[in-house]
């Protein structure tokens, strides 16, 4: 036999077995759960079924997106004018991650070394009208318009969070004779469709199920000490963000007390001063409707950080605002909250010489899995002192009430964002702004994270 007539012989005997394409094509080890999903996908095909939708809840880092981009190859490689189509919540998302991955299982393949197809950053062409291609909603020009006369597939990654409107404009991709439509997520809260296709989507649909157990209880690297360390991160085993991430759990979507009272109380009754370096958080207000402007100074320790004072008044000129803010902080920075009213006092503060930076609650986080934007990060931050205990609040009644007042709840994508009461918590933003960005955690914070998770990539590959 040539080269050639192996390879035909191979593509024809993995035709209807992802599990064996992925071995002998692919070369790729599979996890158990991929494993025993692939043969689903077998058996439902020996049994006749054309027409398969499955859906993959599962813990972080299950290896979901390796699994689709392995289908994906299965597909093209086997059937001839067969169409692929992957899409995610963003085009980052559908480069960065689900296409890399399909583009490192094609270059470690038999499929490159015969030359099957050309990849490309987001499609793998093999001629006209037989190709995978990349497309999200906010590069829609690839959504629609697919259509295979054989075989086509839908590949949804992260599919919590993908935009209704992807999902309408990819439907007619399933008019082909045999379909696989697969959609894989973490789960977030009980709505949206990925949680009505689990719920409602009935007895045909593939379910797959995934826990850090599953993984740990295989020995693959890193997952004992993922989940430790989640448990500390999430706030405990029965955090139901912990429970979403670690046990592919739906989340309950009511609001939570962002910072409990017991935590408060404990935090205004602690004893000890911090020697830290010193910076105030300032939010200002151009008091009308009764907000107050406030400056909390805030000395933040390696281990411990105390709010030294909170400097609270009504005042419609932010001039006169600015003045007072510069003598509350005493020479201190100020790091003053930039939107609205915000950005002139800063503004100005600068122009005076004043040691001044801004902040902008709407800002990206650094964690953009879990945080909605970085007054959620930041607000996360100081839950997250407080509940550790390393955290003294000044007694002051009405911070009290403003704490207890602010909840959090996580967004359809998961991320979690703060709730306001409807009385603005001045108080509470300045200290919030004050220790904002210097996380208490106990790796030291999240630029550590990811030269630690880097250099484990490394010493991995
Ligand atoms: N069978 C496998 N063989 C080798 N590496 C794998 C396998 N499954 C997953 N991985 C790797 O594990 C990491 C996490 O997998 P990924 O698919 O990104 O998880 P998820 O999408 O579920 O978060 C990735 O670096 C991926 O390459
Ligand atoms: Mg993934």
């Amino acid at each position: 036999m040539t080269i050639q007539e192996q390879l035909v012989d191979i593509l024809t005997r993995t035709h209807d077995d992802p599990a064996l394409f992925a071995t002998a094509v692919l070369r790729v080890k599979l996890r158990e759960w991929q494993r025993r999903f692939f043969q689903s996908i077998r058996d439902r095909l020996a049994r006749g079924i054309r027409h398969l939708k499955a859906h993959l809840r599962t813990c972080h880092g299950a290896g979901k997106t390796f699994a689709v981009a392995c289908l994906v190859l299965w597909l093209v490689a086997t059937r001839p004018e067969a169409r692929a189509l992957t899409t995610a919540p963003t085009w980052d998302g559908v480069e960065r991650l689900l296409w890399s991955e399909i583009a490192r299982v094609y270059n470690g393949s038999l499929l490159r070394d015969l030359k099957f197809g050309t990849i490309l950053t987001t499609q793998l062409r093999i001629r006209d009208g037989w190709y995978a291609i990349g497309a999200s909603s906010d590069r829609p020009e690839n959504l629609e318009g697919h259509h295979s006369p054989v075989s086509a597939m839908r590949i949804v990654d992260e599919a919590k969070a993908v935009p209704d409107e992807v999902f309408t404009a990819t439907q007619g991709l399933l008019d082909a004779p045999e379909t696989f439509d697969i959609w894989i997520s973490t789960p977030s809260i009980q709505s949206g469709k990925f949680f009505e296709r689990d719920v409602n989507g009935g007895d045909d649909v593939l379910r797959v199920v995934v826990t850090i157990d599953d993984l740990i209880a295989e020995g693959i690297p890193g997952k004992a000490e993922w989940k430790a360390n989640a448990i500390e991160e999430y706030g405990g085993e029965t955090a139901e963000e912990y429970r979403a991430r670690a046990y592919a759990e739906y989340m309950n979507d009511a609001e939570g007390a962002l910072f409990p009272l017991s935590w408060v109380d404990r935090a205004m009754a602690q004893e000890w001063t911090v020697e830290g370096p010193l910076l105030a958080g300032f939010d200002v207000a151009g008091s009308q409707d009764g907000d107050e402007s406030v400056v909390a100074v805030a000395a933040i320790g390696p281990e411990l950080a105390e709010v030294k004072s909170l400097t609270c008044w009504r005042e419609r000129d932010t001039m006169i605002s600015k003045g007072r803010a510069r003598v509350a902080a005493g020479g201190v920075k100020l790091r003053v909250d930039g939107i609205g009213l915000g950005k002139g006092v800063l503004d100005s503060l600068v122009a005076d010489g004043y040691p001044a930076e801004e902040y902008r609650a709407s800002d990206k986080p650094h964690d953009t899995e879990r945080f909605a934007n970085r007054k959620a990060e930041d607000a996360w931050g100081v839950r997250r002192r407080l509940e550790n205990g390393t955290l003294r609040l000044p007694a002051d009644r009405t911070l009290k009430a403003q704490l207890v007042a602010m909840k959090y709840k996580p967004l359809p994508s998961g991320k979690l964002q703060v709730i306001d009461p409807s009385d603005s918590p001045d108080r509470a933003d300045g200290v919030i702004i004050a220790l904002a960005g210097r996380k208490a955690s106990k790796s030291g914070g999240w630029l550590e994270l990811i030269e630690r998770e880097n250099a484990s990539r490394k010493a991995a590959a």
